[in-house]
């Protein structure tokens, strides 16, 4: 029996469920966004068993979705987030071919805290929601390390909302918004009463004396947004084909909501 301040795994669940939730007010194509990213990882990797590394794992919902389509994977989950980390942890601790890991995507060399095989390499790096956190500059090392880690052929697949540059497209990048903004309106004419946003989230998971010495490390940690030129398509592709990426283009899109892919 877990102890009271020990997150029990049908706790950690709910939490997970309340995060996918909410995640689904900003993302209503979040669920077709992660078929579409593992049907890729599927058909692109052409083996039962791919090695994926999934950067920014937050609780775990891609990792989990994706083992349940391909159980034979491994699926490394990074987050530098001890609450989400925790509760990844509690409720799929025991999913076959799942393993979490504490590791800053901003530090040197974190790479090699996964622990891989030097004998085998990585089959596909997947992330969703993510990696619009990090700047231009930790862009460029993170995919330069993510370049490292695949085998030729190999895929990098980012699910994100990626926005047309105002410098270069401007037109274009404020119809973007303007399209997104009327599509939110039309589902939320009033706001969002009655559904728990993320805000609301995170003080929720704040009053749960379960997680209180998680919460207190990840205010300490402050893993955050980092600045807008991250959420820059722009940025994106211009980094991975610096990084040596062969192919780098769009294969799946919503608005600016998308599934970033790329050829090692
Ligand atoms: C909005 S959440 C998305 C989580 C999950 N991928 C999903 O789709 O539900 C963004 C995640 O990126 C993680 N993240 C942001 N910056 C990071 C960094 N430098 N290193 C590791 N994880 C990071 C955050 O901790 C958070 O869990």
């Amino acid at each position: 029996m877990p102890s009271s301040t020990e997150l029990a795994p049908a706790a950690a669940r709910d939490w997970i469920t309340r995060w996918d939730r909410q995640q689904e007010i900003y993302l209503p194509d979040r669920e077709d966004r992660f078929t579409a990213l593992i049907d890729a990882v599927e058909a692109g990797t052409g083996r039962p068993d791919p090695l994926v590394v999934d950067l920014g794992c937050g609780p775990g919902s891609l990792a989990v979705r994706l083992l349940a389509r391909l159980p034979q994977a491994t699926v490394l989950a990074v987050d530098a987030d001890p609450v989400t980390l925790s509760l990844g942890r509690s409720a799929y601790g025991d999913t076959p071919g799942l393993r979490f890991l504490d590791v800053d995507l901003r530090a040197a060399g974190w790479a090699a805290r996964l622990g891989l095989d030097p004998g085998r390499a990585v089959d596909a790096v997947v992330s969703t929601t993510a990696l619009h956190w990090l700047t231009a500059a930790e862009l460029h090392e993170l995919y330069h390390a993510v370049a490292g880690l695949l085998r030729p052929g190999g895929l990098f697949l980012d699910g994100d909302h990626l926005r047309l540059d105002e410098a270069s497209a401007p037109v274009l990048a404020r119809l973007d918004r303007v399209l997104e903004e009327r599509e939110d309106h039309r589902r939320f004419p009033d706001g969002y009463p009655g559904r728990e946003d993320w805000q609301q989230w995170w003080q929720a998971i704040a009053a749960d004396p379960a997680l209180a010495g998680k919460v207190a490390e990840r205010e300490r940690r402050a893993v955050g947004h980092h600045g807008p030129e991250g959420a820059l398509l722009s940025v994106h592709a211009g980094a991975l084909r610096a990084a040596g990426f062969a192919e780098v283009g769009t294969l799946w899109q919503r608005g600016s909501n998308r599934l970033l892919a790329a050829v090692r």
